[in-house]
C-alpha cells in the first residue's frame, strides 16, 4: 500500500447527524431572521418575496421557529458535555486578548469547542427558548391573557436582537476568521494540523496523544 505523505491526515469533527442538525438550525434561522425583519419593519417587507410571499411567510414563521428551537435542543442533547465550561475554558477566557490579537501560539489549549463557541451555543439556546415561548403568546393571541402581549412583543424583539448579534459573530468567525471551519461543518472532516492548531485538547483526545507532545508547528512540519 502506498501512503501519500503529502495529503494531510484527517479527523472527523462533525458526524453526519451533527452536520444535519447544524444545517437545519442554520437554514431555519436564516428564514426566521429574514421573515422576522420583514414583519418588524416595512422597509424590510420586500424580503418576503424571497420567502414565499407575505401571507405564506407569516404562516411559516412560527412553524419554522419550532423547527429551529428543536434543532438547538437537539444540539443540547448531542453536545451538552462538550458545551460545559471547564478549567481549560477559564484559562482561555483569561487570555482572550491573545485570541483576539491572533497570537494563536500563546492562546491556552481548547477542547472540541473553545469558550467563545460554547457561549454562542448557550446564547442561541436561551434566546431560542425565550423566542419560542414569547412567539407562542403572539401566535395564539385568542388563548392568551391580553396583558401578556406587550411583554411578549418586547421580549421577542430583545431576544431576536441578541441572536442577531451572536449570529453575525458566529458566521464571521466560521467563514472568515477560521479557515477550515466551514468545510468541517459541511463535509465533516478537518486536517490533523487544524485540530492541533485550534482545539489542542480535543486533538489529543481523538488521536490518543498527549497534548504536550505536539504543537501545531510539529504537525505542520511533519513530512
Ligand atoms: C447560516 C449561517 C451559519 C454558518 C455559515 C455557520 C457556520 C459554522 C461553522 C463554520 C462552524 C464550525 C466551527 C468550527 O468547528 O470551528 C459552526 C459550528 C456551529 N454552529 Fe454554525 N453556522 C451558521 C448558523 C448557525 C446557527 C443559526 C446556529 C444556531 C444555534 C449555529 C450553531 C452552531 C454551533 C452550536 C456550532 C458548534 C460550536 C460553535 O462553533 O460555536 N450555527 N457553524
Amino acid at each position: 500500500v502506498t501512503v501519500d505523505r503529502r495529503s494531510p491526515r484527517c479527523i472527523v469533527r462533525y458526524t453526519f447527524g451533527e452536520r444535519i442538525v447544524h444545517m437545519v438550525a442554520a437554514l431555519s434561522y436564516v428564514y426566521l431572521l429574514l421573515s422576522g425583519l420583514a414583519f418588524w419593519m416595512p422597509a424590510f417587507y420586500w424580503l418576503t418575496i424571497l420567502l414565499g410571499g407575505g401571507f405564506l411567510s407569516r404562516i411559516l414563521h412560527p412553524w419554522i421557529g419550532i423547527v429551529f428551537t428543536g434543532a438547538v435542543l437537539w444540539m443540547l442533547v448531542i453536545w451538552w458535555r462538550d458545551m460545559m465550561t471547564t478549567d481549560a475554558d477559564r484559562a482561555w477566557r483569561k487570555e482572550i486578548g491573545k485570541y483576539i490579537r491572533n497570537e494563536d501560539d500563546r492562546v491556552p489549549p481548547a477542547g472540541k469547542f473553545n469558550f467563545g463557541q460554547k457561549q454562542f451555543f448557550w446564547i442561541m439556546l436561551w434566546a431560542g427558548i425565550v423566542l419560542v415561548l414569547t412567539g407562542f403568546v403572539l401566535w395564539v393571541p385568542q388563548s392568551m391573557p391580553p396583558s401578556l402581549r406587550p411583554l411578549a412583543v418586547l421580549l421577542h424583539g430583545i431576544a431576536s436582537l441578541v441572536t442577531i448579534g451572536a449570529f453575525i459573530v458566529h458566521v464571521y468567525m466560521g467563514l472568515v476568521v477560521v479557515p477550515g471551519g466551514f468545510s468541517a461543518v459541511m463535509r465533516g472532516e478537518v486536517t490533523e494540523e487544524w485540530a492541533w492548531h485550534h482545539h489542542q485538547l480535543w486533538a489529543a483526545k481523538v488521536t490518543g496523544t498527549s497534548p504536550r507532545a505536539h504543537t501545531s508547528r510539529d504537525v505542520a512540519s511533519r513530512p
